[in-house]
């Protein structure tokens, strides 16, 4: 595992983008496992300035709510959408977002999943880091070979939410999110992580047990792993 230090947010945007613009260069039509959340924004931004050719990259996200309308701007699909697609100017017809809205959203995950490993697994997957150690909205007790699926979402998780929402109520109970299986399937996994109210969990995930109750911890057991870090993140490394 690689860690990098770095002062602020724009410095882990600036790293970040520069490792995932490397894997762009050297595989013009590489499959990017994009994540939502605070934490990767500085990376979009960062990585829109390098005004790389990404007409040929495919992206899959982590994650998506279930049960909100079409088109709501805090589904997934949208802050995608915006912050990803539209920001870097991906062909909108190669990113996936899983189907929040579907029937049956059961189906839809395991669809999902197999249309990862369909597209050639992911070359390079970002990932943030929840408080109570989730990545994606793999909540703890997922089990460590866990594939796309819904799962209910911790109180903790959505009252971090409800920020993006006008009340904790709106914030949806369900979501599909990418398995820590399927995560771990990525070729190489870039952990941004940013402020002192994640110092305590990153310090567990990168040094504590591997254990479903710590779900980040899972990383310990990858071969490629990049973590970037701000100082007060990593202050209890
Ligand atoms: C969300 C997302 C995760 C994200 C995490 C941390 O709920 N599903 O993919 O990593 O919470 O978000 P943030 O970076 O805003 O702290």
């Amino acid at each position: 595992m690689e860690i990098f230090v770095v002062p602020d947010a724009a410095a882990i945007g600036a790293v970040a983008a520069g490792i995932i613009a490397a894997v762009v260069r050297s595989k013009p039509d590489a499959v990017l496992g994009v994540a939502t959340g605070g934490s990767p924004l500085p990376v979009y931004a960062a990585l829109a300035g390098h005004r790389l050719d990404l007409s040929r990259v495919r992206a899959f996200a982590l994650d998506e709510y279930v049960g909100l309308p079409a088109g709501h701007p805090e589904s997934y699909g949208e802050v995608v959408r915006r912050e990803v697609t539209e920001r870097l100017g991906l062909d909108p017809g190669h990113v996936r977002v899983p189907a929040g809205g579907a029937e049956d959203p059961e189906r839809a995950a395991v669809e999902y999943d197999t249309s990862i490993r369909a597209a050639g697994g992911i070359d390079l997957q970002l990932l943030g880091i929840g408080h109570n150690g989730h990545i994606a909205f793999n909540e703890p007790g997922s089990a460590l070979d866990s594939r796309t699926r819904v799962e209910t979402l911790a109180a903790r998780t959505r009252e971090a939410n409800a920020r993006y929402f006008g009340s904790l109520s709106e914030v949806p109970e369900r979501c599909i999110t990418q398995g820590l299986g399927t995560i771990m399937e990525a070729r190489h996994l870039l952990l941004v992580v940013h402020g002192q109210d994640k110092a305590a969990i990153l310090a567990e995930a990168l040094s504590g047990p591997v254990s479903a109750e710590c779900p980040a911890s899972v990383l310990q057991r990858h071969p490629h792993v990049t973590v970037v870090a701000d100082e007060s993140a990593a202050s209890q490394l």
